[in-house]
């Protein structure tokens, strides 16, 4: 009987089988996908599995945090956690351009990535969160911007230069088996059921040129948001929810002072497939108090405006 327990088991034995006594490495994102993976590859061969989880520094609050508590300190895992804002952010200094960005950040995440790999003795395995889906649309080479991003981290790349073998435990399972699995693993159902987030984070969330305190801005503004979803209990009901930094200044007012400043806008959608996307009608005592508690608590914020754009004619992301 195909039951997640049953998969944990099977999948277990296959990669023992697969990769013996030899070292395996993996790119942990934090994502449900590679956080399965760790997960299994974790019970199936303990200390031979190492994670590499890259911060470049455009990550959502506390979410850096929030995968070594779980990974490192709950599950024992062996997580190398790499400080690399400083490299993204020079990187990203002066382009504005949405493609530019994606390829930079995409890039730099390789470099880091391969960095680390190369300070490792001995690993044989390269270990990836391929999921079902991921293998059919890297085969069709089609285009779009999460299919290109995907490709690149997932397929090709990587291995051929590393010289590392494939470990891809995922390869035959959809995105609900895989979170059934993950949940059966122990994993906190928070990260489980976490809206999916873009390879490039806040990266392209941030439109234009990014800058670090533009981030810290949008990380707070996001928090909030998806903090009071989740107390209203409309977190689940959303397919995503995100905040978009807007660089653009507009006049507002605090007491009596003038407040010139920029521009928050939410946005949440519901969808099946993500290809297409009807926005949120999230009810407007809901937005109502995100609005005010972004207003207050988010400094250098005078404004917030919701999203009601559907896809298409928009993308759910902003760049
Ligand atoms: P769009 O904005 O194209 O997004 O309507 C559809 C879904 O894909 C996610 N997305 C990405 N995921 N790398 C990713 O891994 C990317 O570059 C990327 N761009 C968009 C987006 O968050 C949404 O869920």
């Amino acid at each position: 009987l195909w039951t997640p327990s049953n998969i944990i088991a099977d999948s277990i034995a296959r990669m023992r089988d697969q990769v013996g006594s030899d070292n395996v490495l993996l790119g942990l994102s934090g994502g449900v996908d590679s956080s399965v993976v760790a997960a299994l590859l974790h019970r199936a061969i303990g200390d031979q599995l190492t994670c590499v989880f890259v911060d470049n520094g455009l990550l959502r609050l506390g979410e850096g945090d929030q995968v070594m508590s779980t990974f490192a300190r709950h599950m024992g895992v062996n997580v190398i956690r790499v400080d690399a804002e400083d490299r993204f952010l020079g990187r990203l200094k002066g382009v504005s351009d949405p493609e530019q960005k994606r390829k930079i950040i995409g890039n730099t995440f390789i470099e880091v990535f391969d960095d680390e790999a190369s300070k490792l003795d001995d690993v044989k395995w390269l270990a990836q969160g391929t999921i079902y889906p991921d293998v059919i649309e890297s085969a069709g080479a089609k285009t779009g911007k999460a299919k290109v991003i995907k490709s690149h981290h997932n397929v090709g790349g990587l291995p051929e230069e590393m010289n590392l073998a494939l470990v891809e435990p995922l390869r035959e399972l959809f995105k609900d088996e895989v979170r059934k699995i993950g949940i059966e693993l122990g994993l906190p159902s928070e990260m489980v059921y976490r809206h999916p987030f873009p390879g490039p984070g806040l990266g392209v969330r941030i439109l234009g040129e990014v800058q670090k305190d533009y981030a810290a801005t949008l990380r707070l503004a996001d928090h909030i948001f998806i903090e009071e979803l989740r107390r209203a209990n409309l977190y689940d009901q959303v397919s995503q929810a995100f905040a978009v930094f807007l660089p653009v200044r507009s006049v507002g007012v605090v007491g009596d002072n003038r407040l010139y400043a920029h521009v928050i806008a939410l946005r949440a959608v519901e969808t099946i497939d993500f290809m297409t996307a009807r926005w949120a009608h999230l009810p407007y005592d809901f937005l109502d108090l995100v609005c005010r508690r972004i207003a207050n608590e988010v400094e250098g914020i005078s404004r917030v405006v919701y999203d009601i754009t559907g896809k298409p004619p928009g993308t759910i992301e902003w760049e």
